[in-house]
């Protein structure tokens, strides 16, 4: 299959460059190559190329950065999305896009999201990434949106190194207790793609890691399976921990479509921790 993806240089963007390149013709666009919210260069890309699928893994991803910057938030969330849909409609690809749990409010405690229960974002971020859920189905007519949920994998920052780089150097951390989703590993995600691709899948689908815990329990599962203590993390909940945008206090998602259409290959969020802490040489 021939796989144009963008935002090449993000974590989740270099994980499926990386693990999409062996078995497709990938051909990846960092920022530099390819800014998607310039319309020419992403239609004359899409028609030179003529790719089966084009996966945007681009996107203004500063939560708290988006409620300063809320144009620039708009147009790399909403407007680069409508021209990667009406570029891959043109050329009869598919389009995959990712959102966020962040288009829920979370003022509930249980049970998990499913698909059609209604958004309602809290902060710039979420209701920017809505509205490009909204741009890639409308747009392009074999679109499919996976909502994900707390990413990390190698290749930027991510919450999953940084407590267990903070631990290693002895340093403490706040972290709160009262946020509760579920850690989604890069690899997992880029698996769950190719099955998508591979059966044709369609419309939206929350595809986020088995299981909940909130942040704290997230660090100190990373700290016990990487074999360090856990006492430098400190539990906050999330009014001590002064943050510009409003987080969701409960975001975990139900891979409700995914199990419906028997697709879902996501796993447990701890085994796919341990999996990452392994590849990064940190399991002991
Ligand atoms: N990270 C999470 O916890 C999380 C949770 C739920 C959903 N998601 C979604 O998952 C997807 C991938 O996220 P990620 O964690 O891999 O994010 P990431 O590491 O921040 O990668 C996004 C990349 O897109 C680039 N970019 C920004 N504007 C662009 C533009 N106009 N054209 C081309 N590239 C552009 C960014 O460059 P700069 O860094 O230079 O801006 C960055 O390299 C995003 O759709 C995100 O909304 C992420």
């Amino acid at each position: 299959m021939k796989i144009m993806i963008c935002g090449a240089d993000g974590k989740l963007g270099q994980r499926l460059a990386r693990d999409l390149g062996p078995r497709n013709d990938v051909r990846a666009f960092c920022y530099a190559d390819l800014d998607i919210e310039r319309l020419d260069p992403v239609y004359q890309t899409a028609r030179e190329i003529k790719p089966d699928a084009i996966i945007n893994a681009a996107a203004f991803t500063a939560v708290d950065r988006c409620e300063d910057e809320i144009d620039a938030a708009y147009r790399a969330n909403a407007v680069g999305v409508r021209n990667l849909a009406v570029a891959a409609d043109s050329v009869g690809a598919r389009l995959v896009h990712f959102s966020t749990d962040f288009v829920f409010d979370g003022e509930r405690s249980g049970p998990p999201y499913r698909e059609y229960d209604t958004p309602n974002p809290l902060s710039v971020y979420g209701k920017s990434k809505l509205t490009g859920e909204r741009e890639a189905l409308q747009n392009c007519g074999r679109g499919m949106v996976l909502r994900l949920a707390w990413v990390y994998g190698p290749g930027g920052w991510n919450f999953t190194d940084w407590v267990v780089d903070q631990a290693r150097q002895g340093k403490e951390m706040r972290v709160v207790t009262d946020q509760i989703g579920t850690p989604t590993w890069t690899g997992d995600v880029v698996r769950q793609v190719a099955r998508l691709l591979d059966e044709d899948g369609r419309g939206l689908y929350h595809a986020t890691g088995g299981g909940e815990c909130s942040r704290y329990e997230w660090a100190c599962e990373a700290l016990r399976l990487a074999g360090l203590p856990t006492e430098r993390v400190i539990p906050v909940t999330s009014e001590a921990l002064v943050q510009k945008a409003p987080r969701p206090r409960y975001s975990v998602l139900d891979n409700f479509f995914l199990r419906g259409q028997d697709l879902d290959v996501m796993r447990d969020w701890r085994e796919a921790l341990s999996e990452h802490l392994n590849e990064a040489g940190a399991l002991t």
